[in-house]
């Protein structure tokens, strides 16, 4: 990893090992839904076993308990989890710190970290009595979903112990800073999801570093938004604004300046409710020509071409999903970094997910899945929902590398300094 010492730097044999990991996963009726991040973690685990330390004590945050213990918030469907894909059983303790904190077994995972106020305050007194509790003597941070938090247990825990990076943060940290820097190219990023909020500064990025930049999803009202265009009820950051056209300038502005394209959708699936439930209709957002071939030979009705006051946007159109399926096919590395529509909603009896259609054309491309397409692109998934999208769908194995990050993988592809990794030791 780029400067920074791995578990294979150092000698683990007969030390005790503090793992920091990310088990921060959606956890349903007391049961793990979806164990990626788990398994992600395994190969740091099996490595630091393989050296015979004296013993391995897990630490990790779940949810947001906000520095009080919470029965829904526990790890111990984390450890059931964790033994089974270990096939042998891993120990728990019930408090990170204290006597309750002992560890049970060569490999304990200790309770949440966050039942404590002093983890989210980067408390040193905090990170001194979870390294007393578990005797700790070398810090592993692999918990990359985290490392773009300045917590007691990314930061003021690596000014007590030498710290270093475990191999699922490496192999991110090397993975995403390498595309980055050098991609194959063409380089085409598409960005979607929810809020434009989280995702400013990788957009700024992008139009820096990629050949094209494609929005969809929520986050593109604001684009739709600030060309102009009257985007209903749909669901946008209206205090945004004003950064949403600064990056609009941008793009445009590197447009011009070099082979670059900016795409933002040019067609539109709309519809009165986002439950999947009421008619839908299709909105040609530019030139209105698919409104008025579908109204031939008659007159389009007035207001055909624009979403009404009373509609949403909720997925992205044909004509917009073929454009960037193109885009896509075209590429020689992809990043996918956000939804394109409201993929969440269900259909009726079976009926296909009514706004996952421009995701699922575009993600096909992505994977070459599409009939004949041959060049299939490198591709990165990164971003929370993103992740969990392709996991819903059973996508995983055909992406190259799906981040076990949200925030942190979009923040590294940013180009921004992570405390959790700035904060262990150098090679
Ligand atoms: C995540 O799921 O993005 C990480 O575990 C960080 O969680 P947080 O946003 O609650 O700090």
């Amino acid at each position: 990893m780029v400067g920074k010492k791995t578990i294979r730097d150092i000698s683990l044999k007969g030390k005790r090992i503090l793992l920091r990991a990310d088990y921060n996963v959606p956890i349903r009726d007391g049961r793990v839904v979806d164990d990626y991040r788990i398994r992600q973690s395994l190969p740091t685990i099996e490595y630091i076993l393989g050296q015979k330390p004296a013993a391995l004590i897990i630490i990790s945050h779940l949810g947001r308990p906000e520095g009080k213990p919470n029965a829904e918030l526990s790890l111990l469907p984390v450890v059931k989890r964790l033994s089974q894909l270990r096939g042998s059983p891993v120990g728990f303790a019930m408090d990170c710190v204290g006597k309750q904190a002992k560890a049970a077994g060569r490999v304990t995972l200790l309770e949440n970290l966050r039942f404590h106020e002093g983890e989210e305050k980067n408390d040193s007194g905090f990170a001194k009595a979870i390294i007393e509790a578990a005797g700790a003597e070398v810090f592993v941070q692999d918990g990359f979903g985290v490392v773009h938090r300045a917590h007691a247990s990314t930061d003021a825990i690596t000014k007590l112990l030498p710290s270093v990076a475990g191999l699922l943060l490496e192999k991110e940290v090397e993975i995403i800073q390498k595309t980055m820097d050098s991609p194959n190219r063409p380089f085409v990023a598409v960005v979607g999801g929810a809020k434009i909020r989280d995702k400013i500064e990788v957009l700024g990025k992008f139009i820096e570093v990629a050949d094209a930049l494609v929005v969809g999803g929520a986050l593109a009202n604001n684009f739709l938004a600030a060309e102009g265009l009257k985007i209903g009820k749909s669901y946008h950051e209206e205090e945004l604004m004003h950064e949403t056209e600064n990056i609009l300038h941008q793009a445009r502005a590197q447009e011009k300046k070099r082979d670059f394209n900016f795409l933002v959708p040019v067609d539109a699936v709309v519809s009165r409710s986002m439950a999947g439930r009421l008619p839908t209709r299709l909105v040609d957002l530019t030139s209105n020509t698919l409104a008025d071939i579908e109204a031939y030979p008659k007159q389009p009705a007035a207001g055909a071409h624009t979403v009404a006051a009373d509609e949403l946007i909720l997925d992205i159109g044909p004509i917009s999903a073929a454009l960037i399926a193109g885009a896509v096919k075209m590429a020689k590395t992809v990043i996918f970094g956000g939804t394109l529509g409201m993929t969440e909603t269900k259909g009726i009896a079976g009926a296909e997910d009514p706004f996952a259609h421009g995701t699922r054309t575009v993600v096909e491309a992505m994977i070459g899945a599409t009939n004949g397409h041959k060049n299939k692109p490198y591709t990165i998934v990164g971003g929370g929902d993103t992740v969990a999208y392709v996991e819903s769908e059973n996508l995983i194995e055909d992406f190259n590398h799906v981040s076990t990050g949200g925030s942190a993988s979009l923040d590294l592809m940013a180009g921004k300094k992570l405390p959790g990794i700035e904060a262990l030791q150098d090679k």
